[in-house]
């Protein structure tokens, strides 16, 4: 069976038994700014099909205990479920291409680490391309992506999906799909499946299913998963 997400209609997200779910964490350098992916605890899901939370109020974090039935919240999708690739901007540098979805963004930060990656792009010399596709393949949401000599760069990442845990700004993130796991929204409709992507897992998106940072300004997102 293949490994899959679905949404279900004013309610949870359903994985499909198997697909490891994991904490990640926002790991900054000194200068408070993003430097690395770090990763806490596997969750022991038993096999079993599980349900993740979507409405953000569930008091078992990050899975769903039902609070989704009594809190008010953004249930309905509303993202345009365009291809990436028809619907990112393209950023023409003389060495690769940066495109950028920005709809996408979880605010996770990579992106500014060197000067920010738009101005990396625009720069001809080699160590910013590196640090250009450095940072862009460090963006969970699949926002931006480097694309060099017509290939797009996408990093390797396992097939999981990680709880996103961004301690900098004591918040909870999203909820980061890697590697190609489906996702089906609640009327049947097929997203696109990427390599990476953050859906929203506080309830307020106004991009649903994905992440557009709200949760940085939500109360009930404050704090950690443990
Ligand atoms: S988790 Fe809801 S907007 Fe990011």
């Amino acid at each position: 069976m293949s490994e899959k997400i679905k949404i279900i209609e004013d309610g949870p997200y359903l994985v499909s038994p198997g697909v490891p779910l994991k904490i990640n964490i926002i790991e900054c350098a000194g200068d408070g700014l993003p430097e690395k992916w770090a990763e806490g605890k596997t969750y022991d899901t038993q096999g079993k099909p599980y349900a993740l939370c979507r409405c953000g109020r569930s008091k078992t974090k990050p899975f769903c205990d039902g609070a989704h039935t009594s809190c008010r919240w953004n249930k309905k999708e509303t993202a345009q479920n365009i291809p990436y690739m028809q619907s990112a901007q393209k950023c023409a540098g003389p060495r690769a291409d940066l495109l950028d979805k920005e709809e996408l963004c979880a605010v996770a930060r990579f992106c500014d680490r060197h000067g920010q990656v738009w101005n990396l792009i625009e720069k001809d010399d080699e160590t910013s391309l590196k640090l250009a596709i450095e940072e862009a393949c460090n963006c969970p949401a699949g926002r931006l992506t480097v694309v060099k000599d017509g290939k797009v760069i996408e990093p390797q990442l396992p097939r999981e999906i990680g709880v996103v845990q961004d301690p900098a700004m004591k918040h909870r993130g999203p909820l980061w799909v890697k590697s190609g796991i489906e996702l089906e929204g609640a009327k049947g409709v097929k997203y696109e499946t990427r390599n990476r992507m953050t859906l929203c897992r506080c309830g307020e998106s106004s991009n649903m299913p994905f992440c557009d940072a709200t949760h940085l300004r939500c109360p009930h997102m404050k704090g950690a998963d443990e």
